[in-house]
Order: C-alpha cells, then sequence, then structure tokens
C-alpha cells in the first residue's frame, strides 16, 4: 500500500489501528482512535490489564475525567479491544508504540519493553503499514534502535516497504484525554510525505497544531521540553534553599519575581517524581553519549530535585527538635505517596524516598494517599498520635483537611508542608508548629 492510500484510508477511518501498551498513554489515545471511528486493536503483555480492558473497566485510578466513561462505550460498541498477542497485529495498518522507557540508576535508558515491542512486532508487520512512536525516547533512538529492529526482523525497509514516524506525547495524568485532544504535538516523519500522513491520522483526534518535523527534531523536543521543566523546578527549589536560608519565602518572592516581564518562576516543592520529568532529561543527555559536549545544567537540575526529600526530612528533624521530638521514635505520618496530585500514578514518587529515609533514621512511618491502594482511609484517623504529619502532595482532599480535628489527633502538632498547601496562619494560630518548604522556620522568623 503506497503512503497515498494509506493517507486515504485513514481519512476515510478505514485503516484498522493498534496501540502496543495501554498504560496512562496507551489506553486514552486507543480510545480517542476508536471514539474517532476506528477499529482500534490494543496489544498489552499483562494480562490482567486485558481482561479489565476487555471487560469495559479502566485500570486506571485516580481522577481522570471521562477516561473510564470513554473506554465502557468503545469497548461496549466493539470498536476497542485489548490483546496480549502480537499475531493479531498482522492486519493493522497503522500501529502506535506507547511502552514505558525508563532509565536505570546509571541513568542509562531501559529499552527492554520498546525493543521487546519492536522485536515482536517485525515478522507480523503489515507491508505499507505505518508504525509510530509515541513513547519518549532518547534522541537518535530512531536511528539506531526502532528503525534496525524493525527492518531486521521483518526484511522490509522503511520508506519503501513500512513507514516510520515519532510522536511523543505530551499528557500528564489528571488530565489525559483533555490533553491529547488539546494538546499540540510534533510529528516528526521518516520523510516528509510520512509527516504529513501522520499529521491525516493526528487530526482526527487533536484539535490543536500539528507540527511537522523530522525523527531528530520529534526526539529533541519532547527531551527537551521535560529537561526544561526539571531545571526550571530546580531553580525554583534553589531559590527556596536559599530564602529558607535569609529568612524570606520562596512563595512570595516567586509571586512578585513574576510581576517582572519574561519572569516565569516556577513552583518549589518536596521533590520532582512520576515517569518523565525524572527521566527525561537522561534521556537527552543520553542522546549525547559518546560526544564532546559538556552536560552541566542537566545533572545539577537532576541533583537538586533528586535533593529534595532529603531537605524534607531535615525540615521535619528541625521541627520536631523544636517541640522536643526525636526523628528517631517520632510517628509521622506522610500525606500523598504518588507523585502527582489527585494521581494514582507512584513512579519515581518523592514520597518513597522520604519514607525510605525516615525509616532509616527510625522514625515510624505512616502513609496515607486518597488514590493509593491500601493508603486510603480517614487522614485524621490515620494521624492518631502522630508526632509529625508531613504534606508532600496537594491532593485535593488535602486541600479540605480538618485542622483542628488534626491537631486534636496528633500527639506533638508538628506540620510540614511540602506544597504550600495548607494556611500556615490559621495552622499556627490553632497550635501547630507549622513549617513550609522555602520559608524561614517560625523560629528564625519570630
Ligand atoms: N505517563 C505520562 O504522563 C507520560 C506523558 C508523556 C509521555 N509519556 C511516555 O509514554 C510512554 C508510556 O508511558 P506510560 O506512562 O503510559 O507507561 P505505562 O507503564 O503506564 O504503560 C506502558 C504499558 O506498556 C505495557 N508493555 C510493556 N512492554 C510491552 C510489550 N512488549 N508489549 C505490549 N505491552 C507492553 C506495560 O505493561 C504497560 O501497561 C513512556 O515512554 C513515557 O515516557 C508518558
Amino acid at each position: 500500500m503506497s503512503l497515498n492510500d494509506l493517507t486515504e484510508k485513514i481519512t476515510r477511518r478505514e485503516a484498522k489501528l493498534a496501540v502496543i501498551g495501554l498504560g496512562y498513554v496507551g489506553l486514552p489515545v486507543a480510545a480517542l482512535f476508536a471514539k474517532a471511528g476506528f477499529d482500534v486493536l490494543g496489544v498489552e503483555i499483562k494480562q490482567e490489564r486485558v481482561d479489565k480492558i476487555n471487560a469495559g473497566l479502566s485500570p486506571i485510578e485516580g481522577e481522570e475525567p471521562g477516561l473510564a466513561q470513554l473506554l465502557a462505550e468503545q469497548v461496549t460498541q466493539g470498536r476497542l479491544r485489548a490483546a496480549a498477542d502480537y499475531e493479531t497485529l498482522r492486519e493493522r495498518d497503522v500501529i502506535l508504540i506507547d511502552v514505558e522507557t525508563p532509565v536505570d540508576d546509571q541513568h542509562i535508558p531501559r529499552y527492554e519493553a520498546l525493543r521487546a515491542a519492536l522485536t515482536q512486532l517485525a515478522p507480523v508487520l503489515k507491508r505499507g503499514a505505518l508504525v509510530i512512536v509515541e513513547s519518549t525516547i532518547a534522541p537518535r533512538t530512531m536511528d539506531t534502535v526502532v528503525r534496525p529492529l524493525l527492518e531486521e526482523g521483518s526484511g522490509m525497509r522503511v520508506n519503501r516497504d513500512f513507514y516510520l514516524g515519532n510522536c511523543p506525547e505530551r499528557v500528564m495524568p489528571g488530565r489525559l484525554l483533555t490533553n491529547l485532544s488539546s494538546l499540540s504535538r510534533v510529528v516528526g516523519g521518516g520523510t516528509p510525505e510520512t509527516a504529513q500522513a501522520m499529521i491525516a491520522l493526528y487530526r482526527l483526534i487533536v484539535q490543536a497544531d500539528l507540527d511537522a518535523a523530522d525523527w531528530i527534531t520529534a526526539e529533541l523536543v519532547k527531551t527537551v521540553e521535560n529537561a526544561y521543566r526539571d531545571v526550571q523546578i530546580a531553580f525554583a527549589n534553589e531559590v527556596g534553599l536559599i530564602c529558607e536560608a535569609l529568612g524570606g519565602d520562596v512563595w512570595t518572592v516567586r509571586e512578585l519575581v513574576n510581576k517582572s516581564p519574561q519572569r516565569h518562576m516556577h513552583l518549589p516543592g518536596a521533590g520532582v517524581g512520576g515517569h518523565c520529568i525524572p527521566k527525561d532529561p537522561w534521556l537527552l543527555a543520553h542522546g549525547i553519549q559518546g560526544m564532546d559536549v559538556p552536560l552541566r545544567m542537566v545533572p545539577t537540575a537532576r541533583a537538586i530535585n533528586d535533593g529534595m526529600p532529603a531537605h524534607m526530612v531535615d525540615l521535619l528533624s528541625k521541627a520536631l527538635a523544636q517541640a522536643g521530638v526525636s526523628l528517631a521514635g517520632a510517628r509521622v505520618l506522610v500525606l500523598g505517596y504518588a507523585y502527582l496530585e489527585n494521581s494514582d500514578d507512584t513512579r519515581n514518587s518523592p514520597s518513597a524516598v522520604l519514607v525510605r529515609l525516615l525509616e532509616s533514621l527510625g522514625a515510624d512511618v505512616r502513609i496515607h494517599d486518597p488514590y493509593v491502594e491500601g493508603m486510603q482511609g480517614d487522614v485524621v484517623e490515620a494521624a492518631q498520635g502522630a508526632d509529625a504529619v508531613v504534606l508532600m502532595v496537594r491532593h485535593q482532599a488535602y486541600n479540605a483537611l480538618d485542622l483542628p480535628q488534626l491537631r486534636a489527633a496528633m500527639r506533638t502538632p508538628v506540620l510540614v508542608d511540602g506544597r504550600k498547601a495548607v494556611d500556615g496562619r490559621r495552622a499556627r494560630e490553632l497550635g501547630f508548629l507549622y513549617w513550609v518548604v522555602g520559608a524561614a522556620s517560625p523560629a528564625a522568623a519570630s
């Protein structure tokens, strides 16, 4: 099939689609293309996920507006189904790849999932099909990993026998469907014509700019935009540490800095987590491995942001000392275990680092998270007898914390806020020893 024929098939919504990897990204993508009128097959290695999806149930917890309903509708109407078997991909005209692409302890990409997906796809790849990698990948991965695995495994040549593109996702958990349809995309094609065929496809679900590009540009834009965010957050965190030392308040400083033209200072916080921001800067760094390019900003930003949970421990231990309690043996309630507000996603969670550190220092830690299985329940009950509460995630539920009840339940009223989620003045009026990241401690302030 020529690219023109494929484009026409796409426009008529007669192309058969597949999505490999039905996680936070792949599942909503599959559901939206099904809603747009395509026959969509999802291939997923986790059998329980396959079964759940085929039963019309979303495996993604947390506040994900519209997803559960959309999935149920599309499965019931027969436009979307899942399978664990790659054989089912033989007749597919367009295959999107949405598997995870983490990095290891040494910050090297772990492409096991990507390689497995490509290796299994290649022998069943239909001549004339379009394969699009949506996963985030290091610059040059299309050329050095994706293309060779598909060509070798299929015996076919890209741009002649099949077509290949990279169209990275920009979604955030909590807004998956809205982000997918409303955020612009960089559409990297193996050739300009492939990019145009990809645009014809994405136009059917995206109401925003679709910018045609080549592979390297698409790979760079995605990893750079997340490295940019990491660096900006690191800057805000560093200013927070400066403010703590100087008796200032980063939250006020930031607000006033942003009144100056062209200043867009980010929010500081208790750490950066998730499947994207902590690892995408390392994917960018990996792209220049072996080249003579000094890399300074990216590792520094990563180190600052990775250090924030330890800084929270430091604040907590100082706040407890002010109350005459030692961290060893203190009962600490951690609020929020997901990496993001109103989400169940715990990947690279700063709270996990905090909990490990606290336990290693002898604290007796309890964790509460309204979205994470096994951590749910009543906050005030969880705070019974606690010496300190550490707020790590700004879940909606924590905006409505009943401070007087919380105070009454606790043994020692220490409250350390990593997100400025609590009204500090009120907390102090109620007798809390309230500390917030990025601002002078109550003792220093008085
Ligand atoms: N989560 C986000 O907010 C987000 C945003 C933008 C981009 N991304 C990128 O999108 C990609 C996917 O991220 P995610 O958050 O959806 O990951 P995820 O872990 O939620 O989903 C990946 C899914 O792929 C499945 N899988 C793994 N190997 C497979 C294989 N060989 N065959 C079939 N299925 C397989 C896994 O079981 C899992 O369900 C990553 O590259 C990520 O960096 C994620």
